[in-house]
């Protein structure tokens, strides 16, 4: 339960960092789990997504799949001139998505808790609907950028309500690629629209305000077992991880179901498999 101090911040910051939330056990379970996933996955069916001439649209079909599904996907630099892995497999990947908090029991307990379901009543979440769930790497070296945007481009509903609950499994800090924000741009206007039309994706601009720089973003290190909710219109972004240490987080991105979720969103769900909340 936040205090009423936690609330006024999230209010006027966009964020707020819960620093404890989550014991050293619970995280270690997740991280087990998560390495399952990557010895399961199986490269070479994958690997052509890289290498043949037909490469966009195969990402498309890959990408579009996993909103309902647990897939395994590639650090932009884990692939060199001649399409082999620079490192290891499991040193490789760069993120699991999309639905193993609905898909797999491991992740299921770690994403629903009655601890997260009073968070996210206290930031004002009715009715939770979990959409996603990611498991970031952020591998040693080759960990790339994810460049300055906006959680509610992904998530879209009227009025915006989309929260990110970003658990950080390894302390993250500015070596190892850290997230970055701009305290109070939640109250700005959404930037960018990622809309699907069928099975082809597209970023459409909707406003030219810029993004933050360093004059106006702070970093947010923070230790293993951190919470950072955040607000789906907070401008963030994260720099490469060129450290020698990986830098492991895991996101739920959850609308308010008072909200109209948007048709045009890219994960949808049906009545087979329904989006759900934190109980
Ligand atoms: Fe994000």
């Amino acid at each position: 339960m936040l205090t009423s101090d936690n609330k006024a911040r999230y209010q006027k910051d966009g964020f707020l960092a819960l620093p404890d939330f989550k014991n050293a056990a619970e995280i270690a379970a997740l991280r087990t789990r998560a390495g399952q996933m990557v010895d399961a996955f199986d490269p070479a069916s994958s690997k052509t997504i890289f290498t043949t001439n037909d490469q966009v649209r195969a990402v498309d079909r890959y990408f579009l799949d996993s909103a309902t599904r647990s897939s395994c996907f590639f650090e932009e630099e884990a692939f060199d001139a001649q399409g082999q892995l620079r490192q290891a497999k499991a040193l490789s990947i760069n993120k699991i998505g999309h639905a193993m908090h609905d898909l797999d029991p491991v992740f299921g307990a770690f994403s629903r808790t009655p601890a997260l379901a009073a968070v996210a009543a206290d930031v004002g979440l009715a009715e939770p609907q979990i959409w996603q769930s990611m498991y970031i790497f952020k591998q040693p070296g080759i960990g790339g950028e994810v460049g300055w945007h906006q959680d509610a481009t992904f998530f879209d509903s009227t009025p915006i309500t989309v929260t990110t609950f970003w658990f950080a499994l390894e302390d993250a800090t500015l070596d190892n690629g850290c997230l970055w924000v701009e305290p109070g741009g939640h109250r700005g206007p959404l930037r960018e629209r990622f809309v699907r039309r069928g099975d082809t994706v597209t970023m459409e601009k909707l406003d030219a305000t810029p993004w933050p720089d360093s004059r106006n973003a702070v970093p947010l290190e923070v230790q293993a077992g951190t919470l950072l909710v955040f607000h789906g219109l907070l401008p963030h972004y994260s720099a490469p991880n060129r450290s020698a240490r990986s830098r492991h987080a895991y996101t739920l991105h959850v609308t308010d179901g008072r909200s109209a979720y948007a048709t045009s969103n890219w994960i949808q769900r049906g009545a087979d498999f329904p989006v759900r909340g934190f109980a």
